[in-house]
């Protein structure tokens, strides 16, 4: 069965979980969702009906991702009052800033008619958070550049629909551009679930506790914020534009041996993996999308993806990374792509996120629908003061 968090019954319990969602084998390179390789699912599906294995256990067939679809797109407008908890904040405020607020906040308008422990309760909590999460992405980013929010359009493709909300105004409809949604669509479906790393490792724990999937979800995604991890994207793409500023291709080296030296405590963004100790297969999709876009956009000259082309080739020659099996990870090319579809850097994290939920929601479900489940509770093996008195001020 699945879900459950078994601890070694020895000194340091390792939280470890069992699921039946993804499969990854690090030194083969190797992703899974529910058996399918991820190179077959990025080619022959789009992300709903990646969200329908996910959830469901199968791809569905036509009938089932026709209704499947039409569950999302009902739910994907937010309750107006969320307006209000936007304007609470600056207009600068970094989008996962927001987003760890507005996942939260779907908590106040759903946590009373949700039981966890009612299976079709967690299965329209999944639909509304996979539903929404576009939608307050958008809203994010509309806040953050002052201009109006943009309502859902039924008719659109979920990514689609996301590129609408995100770039169309009230004066100026947006047209959807079949390469580029399609190229959102793959990075959604790259970036969908990833077995139990420390997001989705967060939001079993929040969830085991009980609390409701909005709030869990909301943990997850001030997770995935960090630099370490979903962070990652950002971060890689600002380390490129510093590399360019600082004179591109040219100055490659002298940035490689800033990474070299540990008291730098500069890392090579979008490189290595606490699990892939060969090229993370996402990565080799994104570099992939990433020609087909520019090439489609008639950028195949990008600097930006020529510099990153060559730090990669740079890097698996260089002794420090080829010893450390430091490889291009998912975050490595998906800002490229991003750009290039032109979603803002600040904005790339949050792509994640959107991404990211319902991988987070079908293992927190996956758990939750285990009747052996418990609430997570990691050990410690404690290196600290034995037990003592205390002294009188006077003595201390
Ligand atoms: C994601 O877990 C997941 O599945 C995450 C994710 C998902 O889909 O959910 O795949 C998404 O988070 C991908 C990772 C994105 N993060 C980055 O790209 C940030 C840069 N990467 C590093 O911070 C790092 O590689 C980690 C955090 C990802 C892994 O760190 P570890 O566990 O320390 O890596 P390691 O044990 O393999 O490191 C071995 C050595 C260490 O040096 P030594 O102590 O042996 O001298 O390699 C060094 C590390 O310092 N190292 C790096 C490096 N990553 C590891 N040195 C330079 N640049 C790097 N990127």
């Amino acid at each position: 069965q699945t879900g459950m968090f078994t601890y070694d019954p020895g000194f340091m319990s390792t939280a470890s979980c069992e699921s039946a969602i993804t499969y990854i084998d690090g030194d083969k390179g190797e992703l899974l969702y529910r058996g399918y390789p991820i190179e077959q699912l990025a080619t022959n599906c789009d992300f709903l009906e990646t969200c329908h294995l996910l959830l469901y256990g199968e791809l569905p067939n036509q009938e089932q991702k026709n209704s499947f679809t039409k569950l999302v797109t009902n739910h994907t407008m937010v309750n107006e009052q969320m307006q209000f908890f936007l304007r609470g904040f600056r207009r600068d405020a970094h989008p996962m800033a927001i987003m760890t607020g507005l996942v939260g906040a779907l908590s106040a308008f759903y946590h009373d008619s949700t039981d966890i422990n009612n299976p079709k309760h967690r299965e329209i909590a999944a639909i509304r958070l996979i539903a929404k999460m576009p939608t307050l992405v958008a809203m994010a980013y509309k806040y953050t550049i002052g201009q109006p929010y943009m309502y859902p359009k039924n008719e659109l493709s979920y990514a689609g629909n996301f590129l609408h909300m995100m770039f169309a105004t009230p004066c100026e409809p947006y047209k959807v551009s079949p390469v580029l949604e399609r190229a959102l669509d793959r990075i959604f479906i790259l970036h969908a679930d990833h077995e139990q790393n420390a997001s989705t490792s967060t939001v079993r724990l929040c969830g085991s506790s009980g609390t409701n999937p909005f709030a869990a979800i909301a943990a997850g995604v001030a997770c995935l914020w960090g630099p370490a991890h979903g962070g990652a994207n950002e971060a890689a793409l600002n380390m490129l534009y510093d590399i360019q500023k600082a004179g591109g291709v040219d100055k490659i080296g002298e940035f490689i041996k800033q990474v070299k030296d540990k008291n730098s405590n500069v890392k090579l963004m979008g490189f290595g993996h606490r699990v892939y100790k060969n090229y993370d297969p996402r990565a080799k999709l994104m570099q992939e999308t990433c020609r087909e876009v520019l090439g489609e956009l008639g950028l195949e000259n990008d600097p930006l993806f020529k510099l990153a082309m060559a730090l990669e080739k740079i890097a698996l020659e260089d002794e420090y990374f080829v010893s450390r099996k430091l490889y291009p990870n998912v975050d490595f090319y998906s800002g490229i792509v991003q750009r290039a579809i032109g979603i803002p850097v600040p904005l790339f994290t949050a792509i994640f996120a959107l991404a990211r939920t319902v991988g987070w929601i079908a293992q927190l479900n996956e758990m939750i629908g285990d009747p052996e489940y418990k609430i997570g509770r990691p050990r410690q093996l404690f290196e600290g003061s034995p037990k003592r008195d205390v002294q009188p001020i006077a003595k201390r």
